[in-house]
């Protein structure tokens, strides 16, 4: 599986952290920035994943900025996203399993180190439950214009 990560400058340092997990893990990335600690517009780095997902370039995007709420919101406006913000292992399970999320939001100012890379474990071991779920998700869906 390839995954697209992005942030900005407040998630950058998690996004290496998490670009690291992915790497002892031998799982591909596209590191779609931002590259250093400057301060940026994080609608652009979630637009970049989103849109790179939606192309295929990747299959599952992975965005973090200080909260995870911006970037979040970002990503959920482009069409065919469904970006889940996860704090907790839990929901993150769930963002795949019920919602098949198709992106991952954290906030590099939120969570800690180790938590942050278990969610992203969890969510990428995580699979869509279809069913009773796959016509919910229809029903967001219909709603992408
Ligand atoms: C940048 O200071 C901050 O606003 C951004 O990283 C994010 O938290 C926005 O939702």
């Amino acid at each position: 599986m390839k995954i697209g990560i992005g942030s900005d400058h407040g998630g950058f340092e998690l996004k290496e952290h998490i670009k690291e997990y992915l790497e002892k893990n031998n799982i591909e990335y596209v590191d779609y920035g931002t590259k250093g600690k400057d301060s940026v517009d994080y609608p652009d780095f979630g637009k970049a994943v989103a849109e790179g997902v939606i192309a295929g370039e990747v299959e599952r995007g992975i965005v973090i900025c200080g909260t995870g709420i911006g970037i979040s919101i970002v990503a959920n406006k482009v069409k065919g996203i469904r970006c889940a913000l996860c704090s907790d292992t839990y929901s993150a399970r769930m963002s795949m399993e019920h919602n098949n999320a198709n992106m991952l939001a954290l906030g590099g100012r939120v969570l800690g180190v180790d938590l942050a890379q278990e969610i992203v474990e969890v969510w990428l071991k995580s699979n869509f439950q279809g069913g009773r779920h796959e016509r919910r998700v229809n029903k967001i869906s219909a709603l992408d214009c």
